[in-house]
């Protein structure tokens, strides 16, 4: 089976084997299937958060659960329950559409709901793990169901149990704990600026997911129409003094203050080494986000990731600072 349909990136990779499951059943008979012919397997949403570097000798499993439907409804509070399959931003319109808070900010992030909490999808200042409530996942080491809430999920930026353990669990499901009343996120620059300061009072859930939407489309890439797969790195944390000390050098650098240390803006390093809007004759950057690596032709997984890594080696040298790789590398032999 050809997977280039099914990876945002579009990167041209085939599986052995190939299954969509409707359904957890379906999903624990694929799985059996694969144990018992001793192939490997892949769980696959919207392919959104990954590079095939090569073909898959296994079996692909695509997650096609469906559902959405509430739960707990009581006063302004309520219970979103999304099946893995369903994709994440039609959720957001549909829960903005019934006027609950809570997931507003992360209007037309790529993907299906059940490959969110992997990474900990989060943008304009809001992460699924504020209103993550648990998700459903079938343990592959018991081939039990279970429920992890959040604090099981040990989310934190762009990471997740899930990260840590491949493989063990399949997301079948999960909820959102969604309000009518809780304030609206709205503290992050360019969103204070497209919408003008206006207040949370005056402000739909749906009006903050269109401000989003109209912020992403003047700088991201779509990756219906240019091939792409989100932040190709995360923002790295370093010590306070270590930032002191860059700020010194490079007074323009871009950073937020965290817990422990602060958070560059990965772009800017990029940028200042010169990458935006590179090209070479199958792969670059994006013109108007330095972060974000595009297939503009036939490009394949290593042509990306030697991209990745030519960034990666600049950006140590210049700064001294490592960039970690957001998306997932599957098969193939290469890893930066
Ligand atoms: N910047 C540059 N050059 C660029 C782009 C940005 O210097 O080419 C500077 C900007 O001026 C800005 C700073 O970098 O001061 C940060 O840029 P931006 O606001 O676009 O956010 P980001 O840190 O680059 C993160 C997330 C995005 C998310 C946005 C908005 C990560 C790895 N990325 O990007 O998430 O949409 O914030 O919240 O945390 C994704 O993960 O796929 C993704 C798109």
């Amino acid at each position: 089976v050809e997977l280039e349909a099914m990876n945002t990136l579009r990167v041209r990779a085939r599986a052995a084997y190939y299954a969509e499951v409707k359904s957890a059943s379906e999903l624990i008979r694929a799985l059996d299937w694969a144990r018992e012919l001793k192939h490997e397997t892949l769980v696959l949403g919207g392919g959104s958060n990954l590079v095939f570097a090569g073909d898959f000798p296994g079996l692909v499993i695509r997650m096609a659960i469906r559902g959405r439907r509430w739960e707990h409804i009581v006063d302004h509070q309520a219970t979103l329950v999304l099946g893995a399959g369903e994709n994440w931003h039609e959720a957001v319109l549909y829960a903005g559409r019934a006027g609950y808070r809570g997931i507003e900010n992360l209007a037309l992030i790529p993907g299906t709901a059940g490959a969110a909490p992997v990474q900990n999808i989060g943008a304009y200042g809001v992460e699924l793990c504020d209103c993550l409530e648990s998700v459903t996942a079938l343990d592959r080491t018991t081939g039990e169901l279970v429920t992890l809430n959040n604090s099981e999920c040990r989310f934190a930026y762009r990471d997740s149990l899930f990260k840590h353990m491949p493989g063990r669990f399949v997301i079948t499901n999960i909820r959102l704990a969604l309000s009518r009343n809780r304030p609206l996120a709205l503290g992050y620059r360019d969103l204070q600026e497209y919408l003008g300061g206006a207040q949370d009072s005056a402000l739909e859930p749906l009006a903050v997911a269109e401000a989003v939407m109209a912020i992403r489309r003047r700088k991201l890439p779509d990756p219906a129409i240019i091939p792409n797969a989100g932040s190709f790195f995360k923002n790295p944390v370093v010590e306070k003094a270590r930032f002191d000390a860059l700020k010194d050098r490079y007074p323009d650098i871009v950073g937020y203050p965290q817990e422990q240390g602060v958070k560059l803006a990965a772009a800017w390093l990029i940028d200042q080494c010169g990458w935006k809007g590179f090209r070479n004759a199958r792969v670059g950057v994006h013109n108007r986000q330095a972060l974000v690596l595009i297939n503009h032709s036939g490009g394949n997984g290593e042509d990306i990731l030697v991209l990745a890594e030519e960034i990666r080696k600049s950006v140590e040298q210049r700064f001294r600072v490592t960039l970690e790789m957001e998306p997932g590398i599957v098969a193939g032999s290469t890893s930066p």
